[in-house]
């Protein structure tokens, strides 16, 4: 049964991967693997959760400064995975969208990306969004860059921009903010994801690395959620 007070969007840095095979005596890939296999399972939790939003930090604009064996090992998984769950993820209400900068992404992934987004376009059970090379100053960069294009070409009015209007020009402008950001792994930082929307997002730090974060640790760190109270500036009287 959906929790009344329960989270919508529920954001999650999916760190750890690489502790996890090593700890095991494995490559960093291997970890990877065990950690993108964990998604399906967060992803199926959701609906039971009320979780109608979920998103998750795949790639940073600053993963690229790994080695170029795990870059390249990543990549290649991203694609894997697309492959393999596009028909249970369109067959499971899934609609799944994608966030970051493509511009540097190799064009086959971006044309799976492309074709998984519109392969999904008509569900609405859970709205998967998958953050693929983004980080959120880039994000607020070339948000910015597009509204002082159309400042230039006189469609927006300099004296109108707000933030609704800055909001609109971002990656996720089809997404309500994060309600919750929860990252695992033991670290304490956000590491460039969601800068702008998690302005009031309540923060969940999890000592769970993420091969290990399983559907019961989902629903004890949403339960967590349920208690703290969210004033958002206000005074309650
Ligand atoms: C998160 O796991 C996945 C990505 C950043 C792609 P890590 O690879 O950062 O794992 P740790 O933090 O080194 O254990
Ligand atoms: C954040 O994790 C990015 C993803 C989970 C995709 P990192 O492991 O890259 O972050 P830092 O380097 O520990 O801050
Ligand atoms: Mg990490």
């Amino acid at each position: 049964m959906a929790e009344i007070n329960g989270p919508k969007h529920v954001a999650i840095i999916m760190d750890g991967n690489g502790r996890w095979a090593q700890m095991r005596g494995r490559p960093r890939l291997m970890g990877h693997h065990a950690g993108a296999r964990r998604v399906r399972e967060i992803v199926e939790a959701c609906p039971a959760q009320g979780v109608k939003y979920l998103t998750v930090f795949a790639f940073s604009t600053e993963n690229w400064k790994r080695t170029q064996s795990e870059v390249a090992g990543l990549m290649k998984l991203f694609r894997r995975y697309i492959q393999r769950e596009a028909r249970d993820l369109l067959a499971n209400g899934v609609r799944v969208r994608f966030i970051g900068d493509r511009v540097r992404l190799d064009d086959k992934l971006v044309k799976m990306m492309d074709e998984l987004e519109l392969l999904t376009s008509d569900n609405d059970k859970i709205h998967l969004t998958v953050a693929l090379n983004y980080g959120g100053r880039d994000e607020v960069a070339r948000a910015t860059k597009r509204l002082a294009f159309d400042v230039a070409a006189g469609k927006l009015a300099p004296k109108d921009v707000g933030d609704e209007t800055l909001a609109q020009y971002l990656d996720t402008c089809f997404l309500p903010d994060p309600d919750l950001v929860i990252r695992t792994s033991g670290e304490a930082r956000i590491s460039n994801f969601l800068l702008w929307q998690s302005a009031y997002a309540e923060y969940e730090f999890i000592e769970t690395l993420w091969p290990d974060f399983t559907a019961d640790v989902f629903a004890q760190v949403l339960g967590n959620y349920q208690t703290r109270d969210r004033r958002f500036g206000a005074v309650k009287v």
